[in-house]
């Protein structure tokens, strides 16, 4: 379907970190390699790979440095996500490509997640820059609830801004805008990503959305329509973030790249292989998934029932 000239759209993989960290049993290492493989093999060129967090905060990344030490190199820019500055040292020391800082957009989500002021965050925020850049590497600010906060309820998009303008200044190399609680619909999408494009028409920025009311994709579309061109997506549609009540799980990666090729565009990731490893990663996890398209497989009745197993027998 994807033609040479077509349009390519960068997806992140996220659910290294965020599917595991949200995932109630401790994932062993070896399976989250095993998966993180396969991931690449089957085309994903980013990820964050892990986080570099309190192992008290979140038990089920404690194997950070491990799994930042086993992971395959080549053809994969490993950005695991960091609190603090001390996560910002571990990640960098263990081999991270670029690090992902994450700050809420609220106070009362930030206390929650990092136990910090937005204030108080963004003091470590300079040290991790000029870290980065002694290194020379780049990072990347997230901001976590910008389209709905779980304690607060709307977000003024000017705090949006001021965050995002904090970072920008800092020397973010891109900016990801997260649903985290997925309390966006396409309208305010919309109306968000004019307001950032036109404030900072020169940074890169991502969508991460989650689907907790159903959302998720349409969102991806109403981004898609205002330009965006890279989006998080993780494998299975795992994730969530413990600190927000009844989180849900991202956009599924195969989800996206099934729809995202068959509009024409080119994400750069193999449907086929991205099925399989959906399924193996739910055979691994023993639980079904929310991914969709895993279980009613391609277009094509004969790759349906090669991956998938489907009988279209009439
Ligand atoms: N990586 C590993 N350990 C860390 C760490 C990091 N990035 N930051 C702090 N720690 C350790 C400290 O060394 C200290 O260890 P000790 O008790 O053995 O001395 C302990 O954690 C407490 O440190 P402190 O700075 O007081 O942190 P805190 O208790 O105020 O917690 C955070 C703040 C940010 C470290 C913690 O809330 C956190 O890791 N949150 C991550 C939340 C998350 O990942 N959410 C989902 C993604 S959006
Ligand atoms: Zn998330």
């Amino acid at each position: 379907m994807t033609t040479a000239n077509a349009k390519k759209i960068h997806i992140r993989e996220v659910a290294p970190r965020d599917g595991f960290q949200s995932w109630p049993e401790f994932v062993p290492t070896d399976k989250k390699l095993e998966v993180i493989k396969l991931l690449i093999e089957a085309g994903v060129t980013e990820m964050e790979t892990t986080s570099f967090v309190s192992p008290k905060a979140i038990p089920q990344m404690r194997d950070a440095a491990e799994v930042m030490g086993g992971v395959p190199r080549k053809g994969c820019v490993h950005s695991p996500l960091v609190p603090n500055l001390k996560g910002a040292q571990l990640a960098f020391s263990s081999g991270a490509d670029k690090v992902i800082v994450v700050i809420s957009t609220t106070d009362a989500h930030n206390l929650a997640n990092v136990r910090r002021t937005i204030k108080e965050s963004l003091t470590d925020l300079q040290s991790i820059f000029q870290l980065a850049k002694d290194l020379g590497k780049p990072v990347m600010g997230a901001m976590a609830v910008a389209f709905g906060c779980p304690y607060q309820g709307d977000v003024p998009e000017e705090d949006v801004y001021r965050l995002a303008e904090a970072y920008i200044k800092g020397g973010a190399s891109s900016i990801d805008l997260a649903d985290t609680t997925g309390m966006a619909t396409p309208t305010r999408i919309l109306k968000l990503l004019k307001g950032f494009t036109a404030r900072f028409p020169e940074t890169p920025y991502s969508l991460h959305l989650h689907n907790n009311r159903g959302t998720a994709m349409a969102n991806l579309y109403a981004a898609l329509e205002a330009g965006a061109t890279i989006f998080d997506a993780a494998l299975g549609g795992i994730g969530g973030c413990p600190n927000v009540p009844q989180a849900a799980g991202n956009l599924p990666t195969e989800d996206v790249v099934f729809m995202l090729e068959d509009m024409g565009f080119d994400t750069g990731i193999d449907l086929m292989k991205i099925i399989k490893t959906a399924r193996h990663f739910e055979s691994i996890l023993g639980k079904t998934l929310p991914g969709q398209v895993m279980k009613g497989g391609p277009r094509d009745p004969k790759m349906a029932a090669a991956v998938c197993g489907i009988d279209h027998q009439i």
